[in-house]
């Protein structure tokens, strides 16, 4: 039994970065630390490959006293264009970290310790994510942080595999320019919205927490 949970961490308008990719650090420090706790209760995070090139992220567990194993990194990445020298590639002998592409592993990344996982595309020759949480789920991989961008964020929503919603709200406003925490989702009545009910609304610094359960 899998569980997926979806992390946002937007501006007020639901912006996850600027125009130009800026988004560090929309959320405030007391937010980024409850995103560890997070990331300590599940067994990987995955984010796509416009986030890791972007940010050029860890995605580690980083709290004082972590003592336990790290979660494993995941990178939806079709064409396998996570470069060698981001720090998920450096890294990938330390915590495991998996690229799942379409094609053939790249052997550059499978010498550099990254696990490659093969599926069959969909669409846009992207991974089908069905296909994707089943590989997942056979190394072990059953509870997923998602952690963006809007793009994979949009294709979990469609693909009705997210279970919950972790939402960290920051108090300013990005504008209709900037990036969307949640890309386009083919909705044509608000009667096929993914619709979900809130569970938990808390503060954290200056920041809202909300916590919301598939409806
Ligand atoms: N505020 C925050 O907490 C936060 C969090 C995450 C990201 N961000 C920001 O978000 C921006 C990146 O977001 P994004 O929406 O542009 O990109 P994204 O969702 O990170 O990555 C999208 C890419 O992932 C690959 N992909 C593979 N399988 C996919 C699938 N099934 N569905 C969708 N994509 C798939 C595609 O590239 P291929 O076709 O090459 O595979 C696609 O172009 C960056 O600016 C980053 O800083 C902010």
């Amino acid at each position: 039994m899998h569980v997926i949970t979806l992390k946002l961490a937007t501006s007020l308008d639901g912006r996850i970065a600027t125009a130009g990719g800026e988004s560090r650090w929309i959320t405030g420090e007391a937010a980024r630390e409850a995103v560890h706790r997070l990331r300590a209760q599940h067994d990987a995070v995955l984010v796509g490959v416009e986030t890791a090139l972007a940010d050029d992220p860890e995605l580690t567990v980083r709290l004082a006293g972590h003592a336990s194993a790290q979660p494993a990194r995941v990178v939806l990445d079709s064409r396998q264009r996570l470069p060698l020298t981001s720090k998920l590639v450096v890294t990938a002998r330390e915590v495991p970290t998996y690229v799942v592409a379409t094609a053939e592993p790249d052997p550059a990344l499978v010498a550099a310790g990254v696990l490659v996982v093969q599926v069959r595309a969909v669409g846009e020759d992207r991974p089908e994510l069905k296909t994707v949480v089943q590989a997942l789920a056979a190394e072990g991989l059953n509870r997923l942080l998602v952690e963006g961008g809007g793009q994979v964020a949009a294709s979990f929503l469609r693909c009705e595999l997210v279970d919950a919603i972790e939402w960290f709200r920051a108090p300013m406003l990005i504008g209709g320019e900037g990036r969307p925490a949640v890309g386009a989702l083919a909705i044509a009545a608000l009667a096929d919205a993914p619709h979900f009910r809130r569970t938990e609304v808390r503060e954290v610094g200056d920041d809202l927490w909300e916590r919301y359960e598939r409806g």
